[in-house]
């Protein structure tokens, strides 16, 4: 009772209702996939580019070929390429404020404020067939992405301040298993005779909404983040309360001193804002590391994958595409889990390589697969095997770890504006990947995935090269590790440089 290690159906309900923002995240993730064809010729037939009149006289033609036929029109690519990657520059602008919201009335009700904006995307695709359909998806899309843009923020941060000490690692990864269980359930209830038809797409795309709905009911029955009580406003006694209500009934009293003593090393060490991290060389190579390792996990062309596989795979010669997409979903979650039992055993380094240099080898093999399956029939199996392959490495080590890695690799001070730096970097690279695949693929034919090899070759080298293990550390240790790779020791410049970032901030 006195050791507050339990399990409580309180802290179960509100991981459980936090994580709904990640499935939801998911969900928006995957939800574009298995019906693109479909939305493809209602866009079509919006821009006056296709119609069932052409269909009907082309009398031989399968209700494949109209469909491709109808995607095959440039606006109908452009429009479609857009819904697709307009999602990531929501994300982009919001994951900067997601500081902001969380200490601005708190993580419960700035989790609650944020679903506003979930609820209006769902309706505006939800009704999209109402007015002009390309136009509300892409509307709704753009908004979804602000509410995950900061849900993607929201979540983890929430998640990682009520999590009991022993059990942290695990409920933090929640939020990535959430995200693949909402990329699978997309994936499922997207199939053709489920709401991925003519009639029932705009209510897959609306239902991307629907968790915030249930969230919004249970986040008033969750506590308030202790550590944002204690360490943020100062109101101890809530705190007391909220940990009690965390954890059972218990004497908070090693809980409490703990926060007390991150709240004066907090208040010792400089906020540093975004523009001055950026400017710092103190910061540097911490930096460096954060951003190239989010950089490897969106350009390692995972998402290539998850927006496009239904497309790769027919392209592999699979008759029935979606259900190897549905299997993609699965393979995923099921590596996930794997991930989970293995970070805090084999490191993240290793973990990041293994997963890099896999991803790597299965890249090239697709790209052999996709050449030669005009040749040889067998071919289309090596490329569907490599895109299987190619997940599950992915979500050993480079889906994962970038997520957390950042919070590790920084301190108190400029830890926000870190997380918001790499937030947007990951953002970026996943709009720039959802907005120029189609084009590459088309320039490229089956030769796209050698761009994606080679990336990861230089990723896999970066990370064997730079990052170093952050497991089991402490920050000091990690810090200790940067500065003996620096070309001079900490100087006094850097120790000016300090003290002015110090001074700007406090100003
Ligand atoms: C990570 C990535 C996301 C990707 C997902 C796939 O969360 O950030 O872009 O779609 O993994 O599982």
């Amino acid at each position: 009772m006195e050791s507050g290690k339990q399990l409580t159906g309180t802290l179960a309900l509100a991981v459980f209702t936090a994580a709904l923002g990640s499935l939801q995240y998911g969900y928006s993730l995957g939800v574009i996939n298995a019906p693109q064809k479909v939305i493809e010729r209602h866009y079509g037939r919006s821009l006056g580019v296709w119609s069932d009149k052409a269909a009907v006289l082309s009398e031989n033609s399968t209700k494949e070929d109209e469909l491709l036929e109808a995607g095959a029109h440039p606006d109908v690519v452009m429009y479609w390429s857009l819904s697709v990657a307009i999602f990531s520059i929501g994300g982009m602008f919001s994951s900067f404020l997601v500081g902001f919201v969380g200490d601005l009335r708190g993580r419960i009700k700035g989790m609650l404020m944020v679903n506003v904006l979930a609820v209006a995307a769902g309706l505006l695709m939800g009704l999209c067939k109402m007015w002009k359909p390309h136009i509300m998806v892409i509307s709704g899309r753009a908004v979804m992405g602000l509410y995950c843009g900061l849900t993607s923020g929201l979540v983890p941060m929430y998640i990682g301040e009520i999590a009991p000490k022993a059990y942290r690692g695990a409920l933090g990864t929640l939020h990535q298993l959430a995200i693949v269980i909402g990329i699978l359930i997309s994936q499922v209830i997207g199939l053709d005779f489920l709401l991925g038809n003519d009639d029932m797409w705009p209510l897959l795309l609306g239902l991307s909404g629907a968790p915030a709905v249930l969230q919004s009911l249970l986040l008033p029955l969750c506590p308030e983040s202790p550590r944002y009580l204690y360490i943020k406003l100062g109101k101890e006694q809530e705190a007391r309360k909220s940990l009690r209500r965390l954890k059972g009934e218990y004497v908070p009293t090693s809980d409490l001193e703990e926060m007390r003593r991150e709240k004066e090393e907090a208040e010792k060490e400089a906020k540093v804002s975004i523009l001055s991290l950026i400017r710092s060389t103190v910061y540097r190579q911490q930096l460096f590391v954060a951003l190239m390792m989010h950089l490897s996990q969106q350009f390692s062309g995972i998402n290539a994958i998850f927006y496009y596989s239904t497309a790769i795979f027919s392209r592999a010669g699979v008759s029935q595409p979606v259900y190897a997409t549905i299997g993609v979903g699965v393979v995923n979650t099921i590596f996930t889990l794997v991930s989970v039992a293995l970070v805090d055993k084999a490191g993240r380094r290793t973990l990041t390589l293994v997963g890099l240099g896999g991803m790597c080898c299965c890249a090239v093999a697709m790209t052999v697969g996709l050449r030669l399956q005009n040749e040889y029939a067998w071919m289309s199996y090596v490329s569907m095997t490599a895109i299987f392959l190619f997940v599950c490495f992915f979500e050993i080590g480079p889906g994962p770890i970038p997520w957390f890695i950042v919070a590790e690799l920084f301190s108190q001070g400029p830890r926000p504006a870190a997380i918001a730096l790499a937030g947007c970097c990951n953002w970026t690279s996943n709009f720039i990947v959802g907005m120029t695949f189609q084009y590459i693929e088309v320039f490229l034919g089956s030769y796209v995935f050698i761009l994606f090899a080679g990336l990861l070759l230089v990723f896999t080298m970066f990370t064997y090269l730079r990052v170093p293990e952050t497991k089991g550390k402490t920050f000091e240790e990690i810090s200790a590790v940067f500065q003996k790779g620096r070309k001079k020791p900490l100087n006094s410049k850097d120790d000016t440089e300090l003290e002015q970032l110090k001074t700007v901030t406090e100003a």
